[in-house]
């Protein structure tokens, strides 16, 4: 039996990675899966039990036992649960996504993820997002997209994301930390974000959701 075919979608924060992935996972009847939750929820739940950002070893630990259910509220936004306890709000932070930024550029971390996110790939396909889908989770992937906008664009989304939930941040702030984590994901050493050789750049600056799905799913059905 051949593997359930994957759709891969990489980019930088606050590209529009998440939204575009589970538009393009629902039109298709796809499972999803939401990578950076997982380096979210490592660096979430070392805080919780006290462990350093820097302990390679017990964080990779941590990632390779990690109890998590995905799911969604009667609005069809995600929510995802931690050792049985609804943690989506505290995931969603300026403060775990920094951490998830850390500790993802632990190759044993990144090392201790990977069949976690390879057991996604499900029948009838799955449509992942991250930043090494394409090059290294599924790197055979049928189709990978590298999905960008321009950095001011990507603080004003993430600004509006957050103020919709109520989280209060200054934009100002936002977009020094966006370019921060950019830097660190890029220039890290293991898995650094970068296009795999046979992606499809997609830059959605100026795009509606509507119009950057389109054009995904035209290329899904090419
Ligand atoms: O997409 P996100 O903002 O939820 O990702 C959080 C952090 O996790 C981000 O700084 C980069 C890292 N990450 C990664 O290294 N590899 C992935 N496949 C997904 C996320």
């Amino acid at each position: 039996m051949s593997a359930a075919p994957v759709i891969a979608i990489d980019g930088p924060s606050g590209s529009g990675k998440g939204t575009i992935a589970r538009r393009v996972a629902d039109a298709l009847g796809y499972h999803l899966l939401d990578s950076g939750a997982l380096y979210r929820l490592t660096a979430l739940a070392a805080r919780r039990r006290g462990v350093e950002l820097d302990d390679a070893a017990a964080l990779a630990d941590i990632a390779r036992g990690l109890d998590v259910m995905f799911g969604s509220d009667a609005d069809g936004e995600e929510q995802i649960w931690l050792d049985g306890e609804d943690v989506t709000a505290e995931l969603r932070t300026e403060e775990t996504g920094a951490g998830a930024s850390r500790v993802a550029a632990l190759q044993p971390v990144r090392k201790a993820l990977l069949d976690l996110q390879r057991a996604f790939r499900k029948p009838p396909g799955l449509v992942a997002d991250g930043r090494d889908m394409g090059t290294q989770v599924f790197a055979d992937a049928g189709l990978k997209v590298f999905l960008t906008a321009s950095a001011a664009e990507r603080a004003e989304r993430r600004y509006k994301q957050l103020k919709g939930k109520g989280i209060g941040v200054s934009l100002a702030a936002l977009s020094r930390e966006i370019e921060a984590r950019d830097r660190r994901d890029a220039e890290r050493t293991v898995a650094p974000l970068r296009p795999a050789d046979d992606a499809r750049m997609l830059d959605s600056s100026g795009l509606s959701i509507d119009e950057v799905t389109n054009i995904v799913l035209d290329w899904a059905r090419e």
